[in-house]
């Protein structure tokens, strides 16, 4: 854990240096984001516009692809998947063999499955706060979840994901911690509350400490890095992986 004991979390590693083959694997990034959109063109006029923008600012999709271009992710749990995206442009890019997306917000599930379809995708209704399980898996992704659950029952969901997850695990989530930033996300996202209810209940963030503490008490090396490139979020990506008995 950065060297830095359990759940002690250092500063922010600098982005590591670019691959050679860095250029070609953009490319097949991008066309499997392209090929995502697509398949959201058959959804409700807002859902298509809605993942489509998305898709094209969002830095967690090219992170997410990017990292399983190094390190394909097998079967996926996609724990809080809202409309899907993120799982389906997986599968777009060859980068997991089948998906699980889990979240409450069945409309947002309806339109997951629509874009999903004739890939290995399947959506599951489940109320994460309150009766969480989570398929077993190689990879869990959380991603912009855990700070929209009660601090316990983000550490409870967590831990599930850490027990079910045989490989990895990637989290993204609002970091506290960073002044400014962090202030602005969280005044941004408690304002966005009234318009978004089914986004999430609350907005009360665990510092990032407590959560990798979870995470290595099961077994997982974790590291961070910032994953909120041309935006002014405090949004920061946690990647554990297993380590080696
Ligand atoms: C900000 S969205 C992120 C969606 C998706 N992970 C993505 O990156 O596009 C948060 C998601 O968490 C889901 N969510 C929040 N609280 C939940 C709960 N208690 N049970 C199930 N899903 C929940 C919302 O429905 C929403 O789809």
């Amino acid at each position: 854990m950065n060297g830095a004991g359990p759940g002690a979390l250092g500063p922010l590693a600098d982005a590591p240096p670019l691959p050679a083959d860095a250029p070609r694997l953009l490319a097949d990034a991008t066309d499997a984001l392209a090929r995502t959109a697509v398949r959201y063109r058959a959804c409700q006029r807002f859902t298509r516009h809605y993942v489509a923008s998305k898709l094209r600012r969002d830095p967690i999709h090219h992170a997410v692809l990017a990292m399983a271009a190094d390190h394909p992710f097998g079967g996926v749990a996609d724990i809080g998947c809202g409309r899907g995206q993120v799982g389906i442009a997986l599968l777009e890019a060859g980068g997991a063999v089948a998906v699980t997306g889990l979240d409450w917000a069945g409309r947002s599930l309806d339109d997951a499955r629509r874009a999903g379809a004739g890939l290995a995708f399947t959506a599951q209704a489940q109320d994460l706060a309150t009766r969480p399980a989570v398929p077993d898996c190689d990879t869990a992704l959380l991603i912009d979840v855990l700070y929209l659950l009660r601090q316990d029952q983000a550490v409870r969901l967590l831990g599930l994901a850490a027990a079910a997850a045989r490989r990895r695990l990637v989290v993204r989530t609002l970091d506290v911690d960073l002044g400014l930033r962090s202030k602005f996300h969280l005044a941004m996202e408690h304002l966005g509350r009234p318009f978004w209810p089914h986004a999430g209940a609350v907005v009360d963030p665990a510092p990032l400490p407590v959560l990798a503490a979870v995470m290595e008490a099961a077994g997982f090396t974790v590291t961070r890095e910032p994953c909120w490139q041309g935006t002014p979020f405090a949004n920061v990506l946690m990647t554990a992986r297993k380590t080696a008995a």
